[in-house]
């Protein structure tokens, strides 16, 4: 198994160039299945999840096929993709596939919306929390659909095709969100969807069925309303910037200092992260090119925080904030809202020497002056790079083991920290 190797202590200078959204493109891959026409995305990240759901949309009949390098990308790797599902051969997704990754459940809308039957693998749990799926059954029910759970299997059925329904989420759940859009613009009648999530990989999603036909109003708000349309067309579609590996960045500048640029990023969708950023003792300031962030020489301050669905401050940042404030003069109080067991890299940060104490769903982070490398464990996605942060800032050597989690989600590291001057380097397993 591959490894990272940071040896902390150098500040960070240069330009980061922000990849397309991995939470924007798993479900703007899986919208390919509404229409026999052909989705282009540009911007796609390179990344182990899109390659997964690659896989999987191909069992599901979808031909994917690489355009090249998009222009002017200053050396990253994002591509232009073009999906075409002229004909869905099997409505079947396997628990080997999706256990691998939560969001190919998302499948279910648009196979049942397209196929009227779907029979999709239960996601199961995974290193974050329970994560049912209890909302996606509950809104797919609102629209029509006959539901079963058989052998670990969603079974779904619409043979006469959904409709549109009333659906009441009692919870934020950005999958349900997009699940019941994919599924309702392809029903009878009008949707409504209330306490939608609002996070902007909703209206990407949701401005990309757009381009392909169907009527939506109200992406980015609570309430989103559907029309249901008989057929939907190809489009082109240019995928967001990454919010999350913005912000992961920006934090990483914060924790080693310097100046970097962070290209092509969209202030507008982290507002909250920026403002505590600028709390934590950072400078932040947002140009045409993207977002720069600088902190030279100043200490960093102690934050109380908690994640809430967008527009507060995500539960994606939660690890590296943390990984940012066991350094900072004084307690920081962190509070996880959305999951459950998102607390898995607190003792992998003690391992570098950091002093958090948890009580429940609060993490209480008394920052320390020096923190000291350490060999530790990825243990999710986020978690993995709040280790790469606090490397960066520790002193000597740190081995992060398990850099499978990393490549799901985030492109290059080792080549975009590297090029501001951080020694960060892949090892072999
Ligand atoms: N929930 C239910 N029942 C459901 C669905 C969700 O109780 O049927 C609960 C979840 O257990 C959780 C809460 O609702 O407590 C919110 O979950 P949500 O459905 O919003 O999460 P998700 O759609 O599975 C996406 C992102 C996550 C991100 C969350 C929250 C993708 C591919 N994943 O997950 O991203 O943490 O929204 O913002 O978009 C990551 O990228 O590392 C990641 C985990």
């Amino acid at each position: 198994m591959e490894r990272i190797r940071i040896v902390g202590g150098a500040p960070l200078n240069g330009t980061i160039p922000i990849s397309g959204a991995k939470n924007a493109t798993l479900p703007l891959m899986i919208a390919s299945l509404l229409t026999d026409e052909t989705l282009v995305l540009e911007n796609v990240p390179h990344l182990a999840d899109v390659a997964l759901l690659k896989r999987i949309l191909g069992n599901h009949g979808v031909d994917c096929m690489i355009q090249g390098k998009r222009a002017g990308q200053n050396g990253a790797t994002a591509e232009t993709i073009e999906l075409s599902a002229g004909e869905i051969v099997d409505t079947f997704a396997p628990y080997e596939l999706v256990s691998k990754m939560r969001a190919s459940f998302w499948v279910i809308g648009p196979l049942l919306a397209r196929m009227g039957e779907a029979r999709v693998s239960l996601p199961g749990g995974c290193a974050i929390g329970t994560r049912p799926v209890d909302l996606f059954i509950m809104a797919l029910r609102e629209l029509g659909a006959e539901i079963d759970i058989d052998g670990g299997y969603v079974v779904a059925r619409a043979p006469k095709g959904l409709r549109g329904g009333r659906i009441v989420f009692p919870k934020v759940t950005v999958g349900a969100t997009h699940v019941a859009m994919m599924a309702a613009v392809l029903a009878r009648g009008e949707t409504v969807i209330e306490n939608a999530a609002r996070e902007p990989e909703v209206v990407d999603l949701a401005d990309c069925l757009i381009k392909m036909g169907a009527r939506i109003s109200g992406a980015g708000t609570a309430t989103i309303r559907v029309t249901g349309v008989d057929r939907l067309t190809g489009a082109r579609h240019a995928v967001m910037p990454d919010r999350i590996e913005t912000g992961t960045y920006a934090f990483a500048v914060a924790m080693a200092g310097g100046d970097v640029l962070l290209e092509g990023a969209s202030s507008a969708t982290l507002e909250r992260p920026l403002e505590l950023l600028a709390e934590v003792g950072a400078e932040v300031t947002t140009t045409n090119e993207g977002i720069r962030v600088r902190r030279n020489g100043s200490g960093l301050h102690a934050v109380d925080v908690s994640t809430e669905p967008f527009p507060g401050f995500p539960t994606d940042l939660q690890a590296q904030l943390m990984a940012l404030v066991c350094h900072a003069k004084g307690s920081s109080h962190i509070r996880e809202t959305i999951f459950e067991n998102r607390f898995m890299h607190v003792q992998e940060l003690a391992r570098l020497g950091a002093d958090i104490h948890l009580d429940g769903q609060m993490a209480t982070v008394n920052g320390v002056a020096r923190l000291k490398g350490a060999e530790v464990m990825a243990t999710d996605l986020r978690a993995s790079m709040s280790l790469v942060i606090a490397g960066l800032a520790a002193e000597g050597e740190t081995i992060v083991n398990r850099v499978y989690h990393l490549d799901r989600g985030f492109e290059r590291i080792e080549q975009k920290l590297g090029d501001c001057g951080a020694t960060v380097e892949r090892l072999a397993g």
